[in-house]
């Protein structure tokens, strides 16, 4: 579900650089200094390997991932329709000697019936949109006959003729802007731009601003150059084709995951159910390609407030329309939407490798299920990827290899809708997971392009860009094509903090630390055409990765990764870095990064940044003596104290998890991150702190900070040796 989008990598970078005065020194003081540990490129090249990681690179065969792509993207396989497919998956990693199940849940879906959507022109004509892709003749998944129509999941059924207004990327603050430029919006239906905002926030802002339907336009603009450099469309060339759509959830993710009638404990027959509502939307919404897009725009040009003077991030895009809010009178949409409920099996499955230590556990994930029959990218280079993780383990444990800890390999269903399948695993485990897991490794879409983007809980870092250097990537390492990402990026080394995009959620909300790694497009590469009928094997074999060399290189590296943190004397996590986070996120509560309409020194006073301030550097402090003693020579002879340091490295991020969640998403326990509230695919960090302090609910900011500073004190007792 994630869209890696190099242009945003981009504009966070930018971000990021233009800071704001300090108020004086001894404020800079506080925080940590930036350490920039990108180094120069991995050498020697070829890297050197110990045997066991030899054997597990050795495994891979690019062109049998190739072959399980092929097979993943030919089948229906939208959440809960195709158990066969999870049973080949399952058969497939047993015969690799990964002994593995399908563990299946009972949820709440919709799948799509009808729709239909017209542009009414005041004179009588009319205009009717396609709500398909174009088959495309070489692209044989495009000829199905099932092939998927456009649609949201878990978008709401409704029949809505209405005056339409165009509102940018429907962030809320697009939608305060609309407002105070008195557009009225009540009863009209929405015509929102794909980018910023999850698809649902786009929705649900409609939704709480009166309006009565909402349409999702592809806007080639967000490409980057291709089309502009004169490039054909797919399948001609690199350029978006001009009818893909983007399907979707339009769940309020940044409130809820899993499924929504069964808030808080896993989907198993017969469970109670809530009716769920209050995390759907209830106004009808669709997709719309850009072809079918501009004649909408185009009916609004001088109607309204332009585009060029919206003064609003991403309101304007490439097409040669003016952006104009609209509405213009007489001139309508009409939309219906029919949707079928379902509660209905969904089937993840689980491969388990016991390890020697059975109460230390390494779990790896990927959805399985697709909006399309392809799903090439998003994620069925992932699921192909995975059979090959299973083999390489395989392989080693035939030498009589066994890990140190538990592997748990999962291949999760209903990703798509609302990180169904992970949830309500994680939902049923919940007590295992909390004492037995270490790190959660995500992948979804493996590759939709050449270049490596990751977001991880800090103590992750290190490990994940020391194992890059093990990993060939064409004529270099896949850490020298981070390097020449990154290496401007000293305070965080390129990764970014995790929202809630993909099947790692869950987990970070118990408390676990995780990663989510994908390799993405640039600026210059193929369109990658997300959640499309596009996003297909042939886009995937003729565009992006025709030999499976990108794919091969990301199974390797997640084997290794995973190698490490399951068989490592010591578990490789980076406490430095963790500590040297915390006071990043703690800076961002002075109002230095985010502006809270306040002066620095208010926010001051509103919550006790003292104390704060006193508990990150006494983590810090633990830190450094954790790491000193662990490499302190004899330390790892002594199997109880290595044992129990492993055990200080896996709890200590327990303590952050609250009990009682955030005010209005109470999922959200963990008070160190969560999806960004307006956003949903961003994360933020410390956020009922600077929730609070963004409502003015002092109370808030400081009942969080208080247990920020309780945690991290906490935190620091666990990691200390007595
Ligand atoms: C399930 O997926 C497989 C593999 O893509 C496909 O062959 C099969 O037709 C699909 N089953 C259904 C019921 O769509
Ligand atoms: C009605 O108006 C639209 C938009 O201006 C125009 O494209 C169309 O040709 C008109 N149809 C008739 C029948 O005049
Ligand atoms: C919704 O609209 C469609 C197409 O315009 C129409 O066929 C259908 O009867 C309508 N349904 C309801 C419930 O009004
Ligand atoms: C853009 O649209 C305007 C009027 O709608 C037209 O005159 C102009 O030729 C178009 N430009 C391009 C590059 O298509
Ligand atoms: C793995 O461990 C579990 C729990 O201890 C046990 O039930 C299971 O039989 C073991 N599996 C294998 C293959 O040894
Ligand atoms: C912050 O807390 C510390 C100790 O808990 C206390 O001494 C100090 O006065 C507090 N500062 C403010 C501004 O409340
Ligand atoms: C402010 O936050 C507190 C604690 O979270 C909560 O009890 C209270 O209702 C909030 N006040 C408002 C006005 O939302
Ligand atoms: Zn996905």
């Amino acid at each position: 579900m994630q869209e890696y989008l190099w242009i945003l990598w981009q504009l966070l970078a930018v971000a990021s650089a233009c800071e704001r005065n300090f108020p004086d020194d001894d404020f800079l003081a506080q925080w940590p200094t930036s350490k920039p540990y990108l180094t120069l490129r991995a050498e020697p090249f070829p890297p050197s390997l110990s045997p066991n990681e030899k054997v597990l690179s050795d495994s891979f065969d690019s062109a049998e991932i190739g072959t399980w792509l092929s097979y993943y993207t030919h089948g229906d396989h939208i959440a809960g329709r195709n158990k066969s497919m999870a049973q080949t998956t399952a058969d497939a990693w047993n015969s690799n000697g990964v002994p593995s199940s399908l563990v299946e849940y009972e949820v709440y879906l919709n799948y799509p019936v009808s729709a239909s959507l017209s542009l009414n022109y005041a004179n009588g004509s009319k205009y009717n949109a396609q709500l398909f892709e174009d088959v495309v003749k070489e692209d044989e998944t495009t000829k199905y006959e099932n092939t998927v129509p456009a649609f949201h999941g878990y978008s709401a059924n409704g029949n809505v003729s209405a005056e339409y207004v165009y509102v940018g990327l429907g962030h809320k603050d697009d939608f305060a802007r609309l407002v105070s430029l008195s557009v009225d919006l009540k009863g009209k239906i929405a015509l929102a731009k794909y980018g910023g905002p999850f698809r649902g926030i786009k929705v649900k802002n409609a939704q709480a601003n009166g309006m009565s339907g909402v349409v999702i336009f592809t806007d080639p603009g967000s490409d980057g150059p291709q089309a502009k450099k004169g490039d054909k469309a797919y399948p001609d060339g690199p350029a978006r084709h001009p009818s893909s759509l983007q399907r979707g959830s339009v769940a309020y993710i940044s409130n809820y995951i899993g499924d929504p009638t069964t808030p808080g404990y896993p989907s198993k027959p017969g469970f109670a159910r809530t009716s769920g509502t209050e995390v759907l939307p209830k106004i009808p919404s669709l997709p719309i390609s850009y072809r079918d897009a501009i004649p909408l725009l185009r009916a609004l040009d001088g109607y309204g407030t332009a585009g060029s003077v919206m003064r609003r991030d991403g309101w304007t895009g490439g097409l040669n329309v003016t952006y104009s809010t609209g509405p213009a009178p007489g001139i309508t949409i009409s939309m219906s939407n029919l949707m079928k409920d379902a509660t209905t099996p969904i089937w993840n499955v689980i491969g388990s490798i016991n390890g020697t230590n059975a109460d230390e556990t390494i779990i790896i994930g990927n959805h399985r299920d697709a909006w399309v029959i392809g799903g090439a990218g998003d994620p069925n280079s992932g699921t192909a990827m995975l059979i090959e993780v299973t083999k390489a383990f395989g392989v080693l444990m035939k030498t009589g290899w066994k890990p140190k800890r538990n592997i748990i390999i999962a291949s999760w269903d209903a990703e798509e809708y609302a990180l169904i399948g992970s949830t309500e695993w994680v939902e049923e485990y919940a007590p295992w997971l909390s004492g037995t897991a270490i790190s959660y490794l995500n992948v979804d879409i493996a590759v939709s392009g050449p270049l490596p983007g990751a977001d991880a809980t800090p103590e992750l870092r290190g490990v994940a860009q020391d194992v890059m250097k093990k990993v060939i990537y064409g004529t270099q390492t896949l850490y020298d094509a981070w390097y020449k990402l990154y290496q401007f990026r000293p305070e965080d080394s390129g990764f970014g903090n995790l929202g809630a995009g993909s099947d790692y959620a869950p987990f970070l909300q118990l408390g676990i630390g995780a990663l989510h790694f994908g390799m993405s497009g640039g600026s210059t590469d193929p369109v990658y055409h997300y959640h499309s009928n596009y996003d297909s094997y042939h886009w995937m074999t003729k565009f992006c990765d025709p030999n499976f060399a990108i794919h091969t290189t990301v199974a390797q590296y997640i084997t290794l990764l995973a190698y490490h943190l399951a068989d490592d004397v010591i578990l490789p996590l980076d406490l430095d870095a963790f500590g040297r986070n915390l006071g990043y996120w703690a800076r961002d509560v002075t109002g230095e990064t985010i502006n809270y309409g306040g002066d620095v020194g208010s926010v001051q006073r509103q919550v006790n940044l003292t104390d704060l301030i006193n508990a990150y550097k006494h983590f810090q402090g633990v830190a450094t003596t954790f790491t000193k003693t662990i490499k302190a020579s004899g330390f790892t002879d002594d199997a109880t104290r290595v044992k129990l340091a492993n055990q200080k490295l896996r709890d200590f991020q327990r303590v952050f998890v609250s009990k009682e969640g955030l005010k209005m998403r109470p999922f959200y326990k963990n008070a160190l991150y969560a999806p960004n509230r307006d956003d949903g695919y961003k994360a933020q960090t410390f956020p009922g702190t600077i929730e609070g302090l963004q409502d003015k609910n002092i109370t808030q900011a400081r009942d969080w900070n208080l247990f920020l500073i309780k945690a991290m004190n906490a935190a620091s007792d666990i990691l200390t040796f007595q």
